[in-house]
């Protein structure tokens, strides 16, 4: 890892380079290479793509060359994916030839007590002036370039988070799951052995990056002797974007599974949890809640925090309980309403409802008093927050819900409040939550999830000196 900008530069070549090569790319789509090469082309990349193969001419359209010094053009990234033993005349061919990054998927290396042919690749790289991610990895996702050259999922749903993983079939697995999901990815990077770039020099690009507003990270060392960097640097990050990691490893068998897996040293846990607090990272205690958070954070307009606490509004009293012990479990103070604010909430619900916060709107309410209530929450300054939550029943049908809450964050949210909403139920609610996430609206399907979400916008929000919450 090194600091120079020449580097942050040829760092930027890895997600948007103007032409990739993938050595090994094959035609038989149950090979690794094969895969890489089709997720570029069915993503239709940005820019130009070759092949490098012993003996095919063209691959999915794609020309094919035997050697990379062949290509009659500039390569700026190449795609590694021939077994391990064949890495160093590789990337000996690829600094003859100008590449700028190269990405190696082979295992193979340290992870398997071959650091020593780990060391010869980096060497080599070095003498050329090329950086590596890598080896290990499942490759590199960058949605603004169209760039896919990973053997994972083919689609990805495009969005402004940046996730960064040292655990391959974790990365894998969540392009999966992100697609069906529909959470919004502006990057998905796979670190493996971290030989070279590591989480810090990937960070600093996503610092800088327009597209991406949030950085997960998912983490089992940091790299030996980077402890210090690693506060330096994301101090400084954190101020800019919310970051948010995992950093797995935490029990005594747990550590030694991590030097097995990635060859990382995964140190004490408080160790880390002091120091992700340091550097200002939130710190998530599963995959779920990290993209809860994260798309919390991906949604959020503003993180300044005002008022005098959070508003509940809900349409079911069990779930209002279930959002409180949920608010002061994860430290979310919610406003004591107070009764003038009360009258206002009052007039938005059927009689034997409640304005107390949680605001119950009761199982019988209509679109037309979510609505009202939403915009009393609004125009109040004593409101630093809202969770809207919606159980679903026959009457009140969640789409229209969903457009109606919609139109009024639209209409109503000058002031950017932070809002998310709650839609639980069967497969309406599902449509009903597209909707709104359409409309940048951040949907959980139950209570605990929007209000542990909403708690971590605010704990980023005082981390940054943005919550001026008078309580
Ligand atoms: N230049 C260009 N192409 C070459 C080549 C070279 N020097 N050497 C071999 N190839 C071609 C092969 O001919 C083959 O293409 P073909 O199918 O048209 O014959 C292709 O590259 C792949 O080579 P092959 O030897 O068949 O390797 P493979 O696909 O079985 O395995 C890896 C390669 C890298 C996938 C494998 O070694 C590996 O490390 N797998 C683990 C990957 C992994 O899990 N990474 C971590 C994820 S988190």
């Amino acid at each position: 890892m090194s600091n120079n900008n020449n580097d942050n530069l040829i760092i930027e070549k890895l997600f948007k380079p103007k032409s990739i090569a993938v050595v090994g790319a094959s035609r038989n789509l149950e090979k690794i290479g094969g895969v890489i090469l089709s997720n570029l082309v069915k993503n239709k990349f940005n820019g130009k793509i070759y092949a490098v193969n012993p003996s095919a001419k063209e691959i999915l359209g794609v020309p094919s060359y035997p050697s990379l010094l062949d290509i009659p053009d500039e390569v700026e990234h190449i795609v590694v994916a021939i077994p391990a033993e064949k890495v160093p005349e590789i990337i000996e061919e690829a600094g003859k030839k100008g590449v700028k990054v190269a990405t190696i998927i082979a295992s193979g290396f340290k992870e398997v007590g071959r650091a020593d042919l780990e060391e010869k690749v980096v060497n080599i790289a070095k003498k050329y002036g090329i950086r590596i991610l890598g080896p290990n990895v499942f490759g590199v996702v960058y949605t603004p370039m169209n760039l896919n050259a990973t053997f994972g999922a083919e689609h990805i749903h495009k969005g402004k988070i940046a996730f960064l993983t040292q655990s391959g079939a974790l990365g894998i697995a969540l392009m999966h799951w992100t697609s069906m999901e529909k959470i919004g990815l502006s990057s998905i990077v796979s670190m493996g052995n971290m030989t070279d770039i590591d989480a810090i020099d990937l960070a600093k690009f996503f610092e800088k990056d327009e597209n991406t507003k949030v950085i997960g990270l998912y983490l089992e060392g940091l790299g030996t002797g980077k402890g210090h960097e690693f506060i330096e640097v994301f101090s400084e990050i954190t101020k800019k974007k919310p970051v948010i990691a995992l950093k797995a490893g935490r029990s005594e068998r747990g550590t030694r599974a991590v030097a097995s897996h990635t060859g990382s040293l995964a140190g004490s846990d408080a160790v880390y949890d002091s120091a992700l607090k340091q550097a200002g990272v939130l710190r998530a205690s599963d995959v779920e809640q990290l993209f809860n958070w994260a798309k919390m954070m991906a949604f959020s307009e503003s993180f300044e925090i005002n008022g005098k606490g959070f508003v509940i509004i809900t349409n079911g009293g069990g779930m209002g309980v279930m959002a409180t012990d949920a608010s002061e479990f994860n430290g979310l103070p919610l406003l004591e309403v107070p009764e003038e604010l009360k009258k206002e909430f009052r007039k938005t619900m059927p009689w034997f409802g409640s304005p107390n916060n949680p605001v119950d709107l009761t199982g019988q309410s209509n679109v037309q008093n979510y609505i009202e209530a939403i915009k009393v929450a609004l125009e109040s300054e004593l409101v630093s927050g809202i969770t809207v939550m919606y159980g679903e029943v026959a009457f009140l049908d969640p789409v229209e819900l969903a457009n109606g809450i919609a139109k009024t964050l639209k209409e109503y949210n000058k002031s950017r409040k932070p809002v998310n909403v709650v839609m639980l139920g069967g497969e309406k609610t599902k449509m009903g939550t597209e909707i709104l996430e359409e409309n940048g609206v951040p949907v959980y399907p139950i209570p605990e999830k929007a209000i542990s979400s909403m708690a971590a916008l605010y704990k980023y929000s005082k981390i940054i000196g943005k919550a001026n919450l008078k309580i």
